[in-house]
Formats: C-alpha cells, structure tokens, sequence
C-alpha cells in the first residue's frame, strides 16, 4: 500500500457512530458500570478515545508498537529522559535543538544524568564517546538548524551493540520521508506542532516505541507525569496528518528550489540542505530518506548578527518567527531565537554561525519565495557595499 492510502485510510472510522471524521471526545472522565469495569477508559489523563486514535495513527506510520502523545515536543522528549535514572549518561547530537539543550543541561543534569555532546555525522564519534553509563544516544537527522544528517542504521548497531537505545528526532523529516524505527532506533519523538500538524495552529509532541515494553515504560511516564495531548489538539494533529504526504512533496520541491538559488548567490556563504549535492552527507540523506525536507539554512558571506537580522526583517512573505513545518513560509535567526540559550562559543562550535537563516519553506509558489529572497539579499548587498546604484541595475 502506498503511504498516502496507508494515512488516509490508518484514520478510524468512528464504531460508534460512523463519524468519518474522529470525534473529539471532550470529557475528564468516563461512567463505568462497576468499579474497574468499563469500556477501556476511566479517566482522560491516562486514555482518551481521540488521543488514542491519534496515537495508533503514529505509531502505524512510523512502523512503532506504541505512541504516546504529550502537551508539546519538548514534553516528549521529557518522557524519554524520564526512561533513564540518576548515573545514566546520554551522547546526543552536537547541534540538538535548543530547547531539548536547555531541558538537558539546566534540568536533568541537576538530576544526575549527564550529556556528551558529539557531532553524530561520524557514526564513530558516537561509537567513541560511549561509557559504561551510555544508556541513551539522541539523534536529530536532519538536524536543527544546520541540517546535519547521521546514519541512522549505523548509529542504530553502535546502540544495540553498546546495550543503550536510541532515540531519534524526526520532526525534520516526518514519517512522509524517514521512518528512523525501521532503521533500528528504539524511539522516535515529533514536534508534532510542526509538519506533523503542518499549519502553526497547536503546540504537540508524540513518542513512538518500537517494542511494546518501551512503549508500555513511556504510556506510564506519559499518566504519572500527566503532560498530555487535549483531546482537540489531538484532532487537529489527526487532521494535519490526513494531508502529511501531499505537503511534504511540495516542501521538499519548493525547499530545493529555494536551495538551489541561494547555492548561487554572490552574497550567501553556505547553504545547508541535504537535497543539494554539495552537502556532506546527500549520499546518507538520499539512502535513509525519500526526500530532503522543507527546512533551508544558510549564513551569509557578511557573517554578522547584524546582516541576518536586516535579511530577516526584509522579507515579505518569508515571516519572521519561531517554529517551522506549517503551510506559510517562516525564517528565524537561531543565534538571537531559537538557540540562545545555547552559549555563543559552544553554538558556534556546532555550525550555528552569527548569521545563519532558518528558512521553513511553505507551500506558496516557488517562484514568488526565490523573488522575496532575492529582494532580501539585494538590500544586504546595498549595505555591505554601499553601491546604491545596484538598486536600478
Ligand atoms: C527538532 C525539534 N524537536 C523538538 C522541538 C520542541 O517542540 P515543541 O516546540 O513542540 O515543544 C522543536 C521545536 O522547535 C524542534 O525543532
């Protein structure tokens, strides 16, 4: 079966009423008719009819055992560290997102559970930087903001072998292209506030376990730390996900675009975008996945903070703000947004230069985004070099 008709067809028809769309059960709690018997559900933090339906959706389209669905991503990721106890070490990606740094570094190290950071585009740069405490290895592919790919399959035997799981985040690629569970990871989590609910309008995050008893480990941590998914939110990720595949292409199409002119551009230093033949790791990238995502980052050939953020507040239909993976095309500035939290020399040690752009390419016209681009880079020319004559050229 093809994966758009496995998605369309993964969402349940309502047994009780028919309703094709999955019903938002609005409700705390559930009548049962003696104490314990019920019909599969008592209370609305430990299960809920329109959670769950969106959590076998997951769990079936990233080839996992279990899902569980939580109030945000980054609560997701919480749930995984919740797997470990004090003592335990984690190697995790060197350019993570920043949030998942601050939630390591300023909550769970406090904890006793300690990161190592690596860049995890060499497999053996993990295998190296495991201990006899390694119990966790966290991977982005691609990678949040520099789009960095790892060898999920190569990461995943390092991680059987060492006795550790792996979890990778796969918000990047979605399960429309990369399906890392199938590679050998153990879990997968999702900002499902991104491409997974596709349109800016929720806040969301899913765990995926391949095997049952993970996945059984985190449903528990999900009821006892209560950082559930409402019932609504629930229904709009449903709704994102009916339309993941046909989105997903056209990201991709337009992000190559956008890719590739900027390749070209005499004011633009690097581009990164796994879709390109210029980038590290393409051959990885294309064996692993079926596309290369909607998400662009480059730096500028004026590497300043101050360049980046005259480029990011002249664009028109690029908007400047956090977040990515909706319809509308966003930009940010990880230095001075999404990654400050991040100390300057530790991020620019990971590749997030002063004047790296974080493009989230939507599914506007190609065309119109290389035209708004190409507006944007002019004015950084006419800064940079003072030739205001370039104007009417
Ligand atoms: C790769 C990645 N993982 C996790 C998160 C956290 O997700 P949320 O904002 O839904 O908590 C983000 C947010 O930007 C992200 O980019």
């Amino acid at each position: 079966m093809g994966n758009t008709t496995q998605i369309i067809h993964s969402i349940p028809v309502d047994p009780l009423t028919g309703a094709i769309s999955v019903p938002i059960y609005q409700t705390s709690t559930f009548v049962q008719e003696a104490p314990g018997v019920n019909k599969g559900f008592d209370y609305a933090r430990t299960n809920n009819p329109t959670r769950q339906a969106l959590e076998n959706l997951v769990a079936e389209l990233e080839d996992g055992s279990i899902g569980a669905a939580f109030a945000s991503g980054l609560s997701a990721i919480d749930a995984v560290v919740k797997l470990l106890k004090a003592g335990d070490e984690i190697i995790a990606v060197d350019d993570i997102y920043g949030g998942a740094f601050r939630l390591f570094t300023q909550i769970y190290e406090k904890f006793g559970i300690n990161v190592n950071y690596v860049d995890a585009t060499n497999a053996e740069n993990v295998f190296n930087a495991i201990t006899l405490r390694t119990k966790l290895i966290w991977i982005e592919t691609p990678t949040n903001p520099t789009l960095k790919i790892s060898d999920i399959a190569a990461i995943a035997k390092i991680a059987r072998a060492s006795n550790c799981l792996l979890c990778v985040d796969n918000t990047f690629a979605s399960p429309a292209l990369q399906k890392p569970l199938a590679l050998g990871a153990d879990l997968v989590v999702h900002s499902a506030t991104k491409y997974l609910g596709g349109h800016s309008d929720l806040i969301a995050g899913i765990v995926i376990a391949k095997d049952k008893e993970l996945g059984e480990k985190v449903k528990f941590i999900q009821n006892a730390s209560g950082a559930i998914l409402s019932p609504f939110d629930s229904w709009l990720v449903i709704r994102g996900i009916e339309t993941l595949t046909l989105r997903i292409k056209q990201h991709c199409l337009n992000a190559q675009q956008v890719a590739e002119f900027l390749e070209q551009h005499s004011e633009v230093d690097r581009v990164y975008y796994p879709g390109l033949k210029s980038h590290i790791n393409h051959d990885i990238a294309a064996k692993q996945s079926k596309g290369f995502g909607g998400i662009v980052s480059f730096t500028l050939k004026n590497d300043t903070e101050e360049a980046a953020v005259q480029f990011v507040t002249s664009t028109k239909l690029f908007k400047l703000a956090e977040s990515l993976g909706g319809i509308k095309s966003l930009l940010c500035h990880p230095a001075n947004m999404t990654h400050k939290t991040i100390p300057a020399e530790k991020r620019r040690a990971a590749g997030v230069a002063d004047s790296l752009i974080r493009l989230s390419i939507g599914l506007e016209e190609a065309e119109d985004l290389v035209k708004d681009i190409e507006q944007a880079l002019e004015k950084i020319k006419i800064s940079r070099t003072g030739n205001y004559r370039v104007q009417t050229a």
